[in-house]
């Protein structure tokens, strides 16, 4: 199969290349990424000059970038994925995540090939009891969260009306290596190694469920492969934790790893000013997936969170380029003539 990936050089993109060219190592995977801000080839360093693997430098909104390009199937990642960005600016959010993905539902129209799109349990909204599932009418809060909903909806109304052969898939909120640092739990990590304040917004009691970023990608391939077009899919691990629950466990774990005063790390916990229009717990019912398609989730929590920590440790340079804003030169450097090939 030639697989089009697109946002592959995001964090779970990139962690989703990686994943299928090893689960299938006869596919070809092309991978359109425009390298924003989040997007990092050096993500994907394990595998460059593979015969297996196609880089393309390009937007999803723009209608030319795959004239040349052929493939089987489309799995959508690409999107501008941070809440809090999008509280300060929502106008990128509209164009990639609405634009580009109407712009990818053409090209599977025209193709006549599968569409995945990769899309969020936030859609739904915040719950006080209970779980959402996959018929829950969706009452997006953040701007983020409302140009996913949009671009879900894209995604129905072409299923509907050009019986395009598309699945969704809404995941709660993913960890592990690589992803960038300005989401809680690698924001967390960093600053507690460079014992700066940990940020935590309101009172600390927002939900989340937490997932390990390679369960989400096995259950995006089981879809794509096995999923029924039309159909939508929601993958969570049941694992819903306050946000100072996880905050407190990783910093527990960073001590445990480096040998530190847990004391020391606790004290850098700071109460800020709440995100505007924070959702107070995110839950979703995942039970379709399991059943039928016979996924589970298999990283436990603690053993996810330990792996993760070790990662970010054991990665300085990876984290260190990102923030000081070194990454983007050592991209020209390393790659520049050959990205748009
Ligand atoms: P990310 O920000 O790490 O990666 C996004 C990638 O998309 C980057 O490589 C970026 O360069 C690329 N991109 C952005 N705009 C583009 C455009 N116009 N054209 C081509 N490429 C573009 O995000 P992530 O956390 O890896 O999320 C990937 C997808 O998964 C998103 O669609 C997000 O909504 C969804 N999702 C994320 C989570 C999570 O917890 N991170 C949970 C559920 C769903
Ligand atoms: P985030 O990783 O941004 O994911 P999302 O908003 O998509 O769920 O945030 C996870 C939770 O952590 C969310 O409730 C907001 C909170 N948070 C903090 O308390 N402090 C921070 O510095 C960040 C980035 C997030």
């Amino acid at each position: 199969m030639r697989l089009l990936v697109t946002g592959g050089a995001g964090f779970i993109g990139a962690n989703y290349i990686k994943h299928v060219l090893s689960a299938h190592p006869d596919y070809h995977v092309i991978n359109l990424d425009k390298l924003s801000y989040s997007g990092n080839l050096e993500n994907l360093k394990e595998i460059y000059g593979s015969p297996n693997y196609t880089f393309i430098r390009g937007d999803i909104c723009d209608r030319t970038a795959l004239d040349s390009v052929e493939f089987d199937a489309i799995v959508n990642f690409a999107a501008e994925s941070h809440v809090d960005r999008s509280i300060l600016d929502a106008s990128p959010f509209l164009q990639t995540n609405i634009m580009g993905t109407h712009n990818l539902l053409e090209t599977a129209r025209q193709r006549d090939c599968i569409f995945l799109h990769v899309s969020t349990d936030e859609v739904y909204g915040s719950i006080e009891k209970g779980s959402f599932n996959e018929s829950s009418p969706l009452m997006p809060n953040s701007p983020y969260a409302a140009s996913k909903a949009s671009s879900d909806m894209l995604v129905r109304a072409y299923v509907e009306t050009h019986k395009i052969k598309a699945m969704i898939t809404r995941c709660s909120n993913n960890y592990g290596p690589y992803q960038f640092p300005e989401k809680l739990i690698p924001l967390v990590i960093l600053n507690a190694l460079a014992g700066k304040s940990i940020p935590v917004y309101g009172d600390g009691m927002n939900v989340r469920d937490w997932i390990y970023v390679e369960d989400h990608c096995r259950a995006v391939d089981l879809v794509l492969h096995n999923g029924t077009a039309g159909e939508v899919y929601n993958i969570g691990s049941r694992n819903e934790r306050p946000n100072i629950e996880i905050i407190r466990l990783l910093l527990l774990n960073i001590a445990e790893q480096l040998n530190m005063k847990e004391d020391a790390l606790f004290k850098l916990i700071t109460y800020v000013k709440d995100r505007e229009g924070h959702d107070r717990r995110y839950s979703i019912d995942p039970a379709k997936i399991e059943k039928q398609l016979e996924w589970k989730h298999i990283t436990d929590f603690n053993e996810g969170i330990s792996k993760t920590v070790d990662w970010y440790i054991s990665n300085k340079q990876w984290w260190e380029r990102i923030i000081s804003g070194e990454y983007t030169q050592y991209y020209d450097a390393q790659y520049g003539e050959r990205l748009n090939k």
